[in-house]
């Protein structure tokens, strides 16, 4: 067995009420897991040398569910759009260019190592509809071990010639996709319909049936926006509400569903989401961004729906999952502020743990640094002062608003040392 020590201040959310705090603590991990986190090293553990990081934090990696590689390469630019000229304009045009594979590796390329090098090493990724291109994001993603769904995007209606599928073409370059995919430890494979405007009701069907042969999940953006939310109901005139479209195809059913947006649900909504398990992931960025609203997180949360986080570049601007936890919470103080009904403001650790435990449960235990949980973990230092005493948690808080990838001077996955 292998097994080291690390001592520090270890900070991570079991439950999204409150932080878990344990300064000058040493954390176990026996290949790969941790196994306590304890005042003392234990006597059997006598002669191993600690890793000793001082008053440094160790937390656990960030989990981003909701990220479109190719947007990496468009980040920051065209922000003062809303949602479909921002599409026409920048996005559709920038992942047209991904049917050139040298391309696409460069900006996977790059991708990746941001991502490391932000400590995000649990993410639900888009790409674009090009098989080859997006394969070359799996392989990548597999290579350094991060854990990762990512799919090919779908789209066969409303969308510029230069980027629309065939339907039958889409759904046999889907399957060819999940064909190549099956049986890798860290990164599977999942359904990828862009948005409900642009798949025919035949290609979410014809997704359904995949999902159900390769017991797959599905990720796409949901009642994003009110002009997005009003131009679905008139495409799926037959639906209750956007979410039974997926849920109607059989796509809720075998894998994870990871939802972006969420931000004007109907009550059928958030009784499939509830029961369905699935997950709402808040991007503050982006959508105050692009498609000018804000996730009701609260009331979400209250409803007893997982809610993590994403940052969905490229409407959102920055990789760095930290600085959307920090956006949570002032997103939702101004939604409570001008839509007091029903809205609150969330807190820190509510927004820390979406991010982190909430999004890791869609993957085998990643997330936290309970016992069980894989050694996922960055190393955060330089966030107090030396003219005043702060607590763990205020670090931490620190590093969300006012900290960068500076701050990070180790990182671990599955109890190895890696960097970008
Ligand atoms: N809705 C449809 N496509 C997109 C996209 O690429 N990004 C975001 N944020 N919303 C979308
Ligand atoms: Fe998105």
């Amino acid at each position: 067995m292998n097994v080291s020590i690390y001592r520090g201040t270890v900070v991570y959310a079991a439950e999204k009420e409150r932080l878990a705090a344990f300064s000058g603590a040493n954390i176990v991990v026996e290949d790969g897991f941790v196994k306590n986190v304890l005042k003392q090293v234990p006597e059997e553990y006598a002669g191993l040398t600690v890793k000793d990081f001082g008053d440094a934090l160790i937390i656990p990696a960030f989990s981003d569910l909701h990220i479109h590689a190719s947007q990496y390469a468009q980040r920051g630019v065209g922000m003062d759009k809303l949602l479909f000229e921002w599409l026409r304009d920048y996005t559709f045009p920038q992942e047209a260019k991904f049917a050139d594979c040298r391309y696409a590796e460069k900006v996977y390329d790059a991708l990746v190592k941001d991502l490391i090098r932000h400590g995000t090493f649990h993410a639900s990724i888009f790409t674009t509809i090009h098989t080859e291109a997006s394969d070359i994001l799996f392989r990548k993603l597999a290579e350094r071990g991060l854990y990762a769904y990512t799919g090919k995007v779908n789209m066969d209606c409303n969308a510029p010639d230069y980027l629309c599928e065939k339907t039958a073409e889409s759904l046999r370059d889907t399957e060819r996709f999940l064909l190549e995919h099956q049986g890798y430890a860290t990164v599977k494979p999942i359904l990828t319909p862009r948005f409900a405007p642009t798949c025919s009701e035949k290609l979410i069907k014809g997704l359904g049936k995949l999902a159900k042969k390769y017991a797959c999940g599905v990720q796409t953006h949901l009642v994003e926006s009110i002009a997005e939310a009003a131009w679905t109901k008139e495409l799926f005139p037959d639906y209750s509400c956007e979410t039974a479209i997926y849920e109607q195809a059989g796509l809720l059913d075998y894998g994870p569903s990871v939802f972006a947006h969420v931000i004007f649900p109907a009550r059928e909504d958030i009784t499939i989401l509830r029961k369905s398990r699935s997950v709402s992931v808040h991007c503050p960025d982006a959508t105050a961004n692009i498609t000018a609203g804000i996730m009701p997180a609260a009331a979400l949360l209250k409803a007893e729906l997982p809610v993590a986080v994403g940052t969905d570049i490229g409407a959102g601007p920055n990789p760095a999952v930290y600085r959307q936890i920090a956006r949570a919470v002032q997103l939702s103080k101004l939604k409570a502020f001008f839509e007091p009904e029903g809205n609150e403001p969330i807190s820190f650790a509510e927004a820390f743990y979406m991010a982190t435990k909430a999004g890791g449960s869609i993957f085998d235990r990643v997330g936290s640094l309970e016992p069980g949980y894989r050694f996922n973990a960055l190393v955060l230092d330089g966030l107090a002062d030396d003219f005043s005493e702060m607590t763990p948690e205020e670090q931490l808080e620190r590093f969300c608003y006012a900290g960068d990838d500076r701050n990070i001077i180790a990182r671990y996955l599955d109890g190895r040392e890696i960097s970008p």
